[in-house]
């Protein structure tokens, strides 16, 4: 079966090259106004989408970034994969959104346990928004890695983002500069009980 939802949902790649052009104000609207259409815990609603579009902002943000991964160690076993991302942070050309136009912070209220997930249904929204509208985007995790680090979390209160929230995850989005392959899909990851 197919219809342009299952189309969007099955064509969506996570977008790695963007071009220069920025997206027009009315994508940037819909893809705002998807993220809010998102189901949330107890509809809670407590998110808050940060757009930025200013490259200096951006700029300043990679900064942040580079600096602070530097320093970062992950709770989990991504730690193995924590020296190969610091020596990917020193280069100069790194670029923790891929240089996209746009990036959306999503964050949400502090000690609420949906947090992350309202917030990634949220993202999947806009990636699929994103999609219909022949799109790119992708999703980004080191601001939310680097939640601790002040000097960022400092930046990011400038903007407007409260230092209580918890920065949950972020989206990439501009024009594709590179259409990516679908990666397979991995057996046995399904089971139908009747
Ligand atoms: C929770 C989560 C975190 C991710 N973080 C990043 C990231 O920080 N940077 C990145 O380039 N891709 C990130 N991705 C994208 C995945 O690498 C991508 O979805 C996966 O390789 C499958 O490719 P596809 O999105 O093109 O289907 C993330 C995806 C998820 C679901």
């Amino acid at each position: 079966m197919t219809n342009p939802i299952i189309d969007a949902i099955k064509n969506r790649r996570s977008t790695r090259q963007f071009t220069d052009e920025q997206i027009m104000e009315e994508q940037m609207d819909t893809l705002l106004e998807s993220a809010i259409w998102a189901p949330s815990g107890g509809n809670s609603q407590s998110w808050l989408f940060t757009a930025i579009q200013s490259k200096d902002v951006l700029m300043k943000l990679n900064d942040f970034v580079r600096e602070g991964l530097q320093n970062w160690t992950p709770k989990d076993d991504y730690i193995s994969k924590m020296p190969a991302i610091r020596q990917h942070a020193q280069k100069e050309d790194y670029n923790f959104y891929y240089h996209a136009p746009t990036l959306i912070i999503a964050s949400n209220r502090p000690n609420y346990d949906n947090a992350m997930a309202d917030c990634a249904l949220a993202l999947e929204n806009i990636f699929l928004a994103a999609e219909s509208m022949d799109l790119g985007s992708c999703y980004i995790n080191q601001l939310r890695w680097l939640n601790d680090y002040v000097p960022l979390r400092d930046y990011l209160a400038e903007l407007g983002v409260p230092r209580d929230h918890v920065i949950c995850s972020a989206a990439a989005v501009g024009h594709k500069a590179k259409q990516s392959n679908a990666p397979e899909r991995k057996p046995g990851t399904v089971k139908i009980i009747r």
